[in-house]
């Protein structure tokens, strides 16, 4: 298939992790778990979690300022911020416009992508068109993620797996050359909602003191129902972000997937047939940041120096919804 010239270009990325570290023994001293089965099943050893008085608007807040920095941008800059997030600050209004103010960016479009774990690359690809058709110059896409305050910490199924933390990037119009935005492809499947899912607080199920008991505000997930799906569908949708820029597994520089599970992870690269040196993992230290997993990897392989201008950059990620996409960058 030809490959249409990008329209976009990441120009900055940015990430925060709050400080507190929540190891596998700590833990271990809350539910009956250990770091042994956590590490072997999962690949995490470690998580942050938020302070008390920390909402994600602040970590989205410190993960935006340093990709403007990097864009060499200020707020006033942005025509529009687009933030991919489960755990906003509150139920309404959109976390996007509690960023806007923190920012001192004013009168732009600042709106929430409710896409759980691909919320980011949801946002990249609604990015990248309003971008492609110049209908925005720069665009901030955020993911943040403030999943420790609704875990059930009693549930050992959930609560080792998730941390907390925020990634952004700025986009910009592309250039003369061939780096941007290659490819985005986004799809959603309901017919695996009850197997993720928050099941009270919403229209359906309102806050009740029976619910509240039950943690029913609480994240809910049958592991293995997402397990399966996810590597299937993260490589199917890796396959199709490559095909439709006319590009095949081996013009791949780097994958940056979402951190979800290490052999989800490695299932994928089997799968696609991209060696696991060639993924930008950061599982270990943070966890499932959920939104945020892919934007704090992709800022820390940029920082780093792994990434380099030039590299061809493939996104995937998977969570709640269904909701699954893939991208490919070139950066
Ligand atoms: O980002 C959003 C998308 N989410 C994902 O992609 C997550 C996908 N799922 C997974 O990553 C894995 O399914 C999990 C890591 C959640 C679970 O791993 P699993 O290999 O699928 O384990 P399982 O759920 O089949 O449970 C195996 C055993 C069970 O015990 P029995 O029934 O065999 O006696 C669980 O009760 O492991 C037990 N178990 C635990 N043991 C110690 C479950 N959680 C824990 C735990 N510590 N934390």
């Amino acid at each position: 298939m030809a490959s249409e010239r990008p329209g976009s270009q990441i120009i900055g990325t940015g990430a925060y992790a709050p400080e507190k570290v929540l190891t596998n023994q700590d833990l271990a001293r809350i539910v009956d778990t250990s770091d042994e089965w956590i590490r072997e099943r999962t690949g995490i050893t470690e998580r942050r979690v938020a302070r008390d008085d920390e909402a994600a608007s602040d970590m989205a807040y410190e993960a935006a300022r340093r990709a403007l920095d990097a864009a060499g941008l200020t707020a006033r800059d942005l025509d529009m911020i687009i933030v991919g997030t489960v755990t906003g600050d509150l139920p309404m209004p959109a976390c996007a416009a509690i960023l806007q103010r923190k920012l001192g960016a004013t009168m732009i479009p600042a709106f929430d992508i409710s896409a759980a774990c691909a919320g980011f690359i949801y946002g990249l690809s609604i990015a990248d068109k309003f971008v492609r058709t110049a209908a925005c110059k720069r665009v901030l896409v955020v993911g943040v993620e403030l999943l420790s305050r609704v875990l059930d910490w009693k549930d050992r199924a959930t609560c080792v797996l998730f941390g907390d933390g925020a990634g952004a990037a700025v986009l910009g119009p592309a250039g003369d050359g061939d780096r941007g935005v290659l490819s985005t492809q986004l799809y959603t499947d309901a017919t695996l909602v009850d197997s993720l899912c928050i099941r009270a607080g919403g229209s359906r199920e309102p806050l009740t003191n029976e619910g509240l008991a039950e943690n029913r505000h609480k994240v809910f997930m049958v592991g293995s129902d997402i397990f399966k799906i996810a590597v299937k569908n993260l490589t199917s949708a890796s396959r199709s972000a490559l095909d439709a820029a006319g590009f095949t597994p081996s013009d791949v520089t780097w994958v940056v997937p979402h951190q979800a599970n290490l052999r989800i992870i490695a299932q994928v690269a089997l799968r696609l047939d991209i060696p696991l040196e060639r993924f930008v993992l950061n599982i270990e230290r943070y966890g499932n940041t959920s939104s945020a997993s892919i934007p704090i990897a992709l800022d820390e392989g940029v920082r780093d120096g792994r990434i380099k201008p030039g590299d061809t950059v493939l996104m995937c990620a998977l969570g709640a919804g269904i909701s699954w996409g893939s991208a490919l960058v070139r950066m």
